[in-house]
C-alpha cells in the first residue's frame, strides 16, 4: 500500500512509519519538523517537509504521492498553547486538516486514519473508564479542535465516500517522546531525574490518566489499515494512574532520592480520565 503519514517525524508518527515500512508498505511523511525530527524518519520513507496550514504544500504532496491511506498525526499538540491562542490551534488542527481532507477527496484516497484524543475529549470523567459513549465535553481548545475533525470525517464518508478509523489515544509514552516538551509527563520526569533535578507537578499530583505504551498505539494503527472502517475507537488500558504514582515508580526505578515540587494547577486540564478500549 502507499501510505502518507502526516506528523511522521514526531514521537508517535515516526513509530507508525517504522511499522508500515517494516510491513513492506511504501510510506511518505508530511511534516514541518516543528516538533518532529528528521532523524526519526525511517530512511526507507520519503520525507516531504511542509506545513499543514499551507494548502498548496499538502495538495502537491498528495497529488504526487497518490496515497491509498492517509494516517494523520500532524497536529498542534500543546494544550496550554491552545488555551492561550485557540485560533493558532484551530489553524493547524481544523483548517490544516480540512485542507488535507480536500486533497484526499481530489486524489482518490481510500481511507483516513486519525490520531484523535481520548484524554482531552471527554472532559472530566463522569463514569470511568470512559467508553466512546461518554459525553464529549473538552476542557481545552485543543480538545475541541481534535474532536472537530471527527465530525468532518463522519460527514466526509457520507458525502465523499472516504472511509475512516478514528483512534482516540490516551496519554502515550515511549522512546522518542520529547523530555523538554509541554506534554508527556513520563519523558519529562525521566529527563529531569536523570539530570538530578526534581520533577515539577502542577496541582496535587492526584490527577489520573491512562498511560499507553507507544508500541500498542502502533499496533492499533496497523490494524486500522484493514479494520475499524467508520468507527471511532478508544485506545487505553482501562487503568487510571496518578502523577504521584508515576513519580513513585520512577524514583524507585532510577534510584532518585529527591522529592517532587508542587506548583499551581494548569488551566484546561481535567482531574480524572481513563479509557475503556
Ligand atoms: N502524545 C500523546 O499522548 C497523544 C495523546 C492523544 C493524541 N495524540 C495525537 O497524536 C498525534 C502525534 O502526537 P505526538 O505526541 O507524536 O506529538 P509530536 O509533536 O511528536 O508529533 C506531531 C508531529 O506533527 C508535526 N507538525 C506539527 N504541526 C504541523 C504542521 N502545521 N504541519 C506539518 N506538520 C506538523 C510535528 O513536527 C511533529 O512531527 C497528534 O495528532 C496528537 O494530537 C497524542
Amino acid at each position: 500500500m502507499r501510505i502518507l503519514v502526516t506528523g511522521g517525524a514526531g514521537f508517535i508518527g515516526s513509530h507508525v512509519v517504522d511499522q508500515f515500512v517494516e510491513q513492506g508498505h511504501e510510506v511518505a511523511v508530511f511534516d514541518d519538523l516543528s516538533s518532529g525530527r528528521r532523524e526519526f524518519v525511517n530512511p526507507k520513507a520519503r520525507l516531504v517537509v511542509g506545513d499543514l496550514t499551507d494548502s498548496n504544500a499538502i495538495e502537491r504532496c498528495v497529488a504526487e504521492f497518490r496515497p491509498e491511506v492517509v494516517d494523520h498525526h500532524a497536529a498542534q499538540i500543546d494544550v496550554r498553547r491552545s488555551v492561550e491562542d485557540p485560533a493558532l490551534d484551530a489553524r493547524t488542527n481544523i483548517l490544516g486538516a480540512l485542507a488535507l481532507l480536500g486533497s484526499c477527496r481530489r486524489h482518490g484516497v481510500r481511507k483516513f486514519i486519525y490520531a484523535s484524543t481520548g484524554g482531552a475529549l471527554y472532559g472530566e470523567g463522569r463514569f470511568l473508564p470512559a467508553t466512546e459513549d461518554h459525553p464529549i465535553n473538552p476542557e481545552s481548545p485543543y480538545g475541541v479542535s481534535k474532536h472537530t475533525l471527527e465530525h468532518y470525517l463522519y460527514l466526509w464518508k457520507r458525502l465523499h465516500n472516504l472511509d475512516y478509523t478514528v483512534l482516540r489515544y490516551p496519554n502515550v509514552y515511549g522512546p522518542r517522546q520529547n523530555p523538554h516538551g509541554e506534554a508527556g509527563v513520563n519523558a519529562i520526569f525521566i529527563g529531569l531525574m536523570l539530570r538530578g533535578k526534581r520533577p515539577r507537578i502542577f496541582g496535587d499530583g492526584e490527577q489520573v490518566r491512562d498511560y499507553l505504551y507507544v508500541a500498542d498505539v502502533v499496533e492499533a494503527n496497523r490494524l486500522a489499515l484493514s479494520k475499524g472502517g467508520g468507527e471511532m475507537l478508544n485506545l487505553g488500558t482501562g487503568v487510571g494512574t496518578s502523577v504521584n504514582d508515576i513519580v513513585r515508580e520512577l524514583k524507585s526505578i532510577l534510584a532518585f532520592e529527591g522529592e517532587a515540587l508542587y506548583e499551581a494547577p494548569r488551566p484546561g486540564e481535567v482531574k480524572r480520565i481513563y479509557l475503556d478500549a
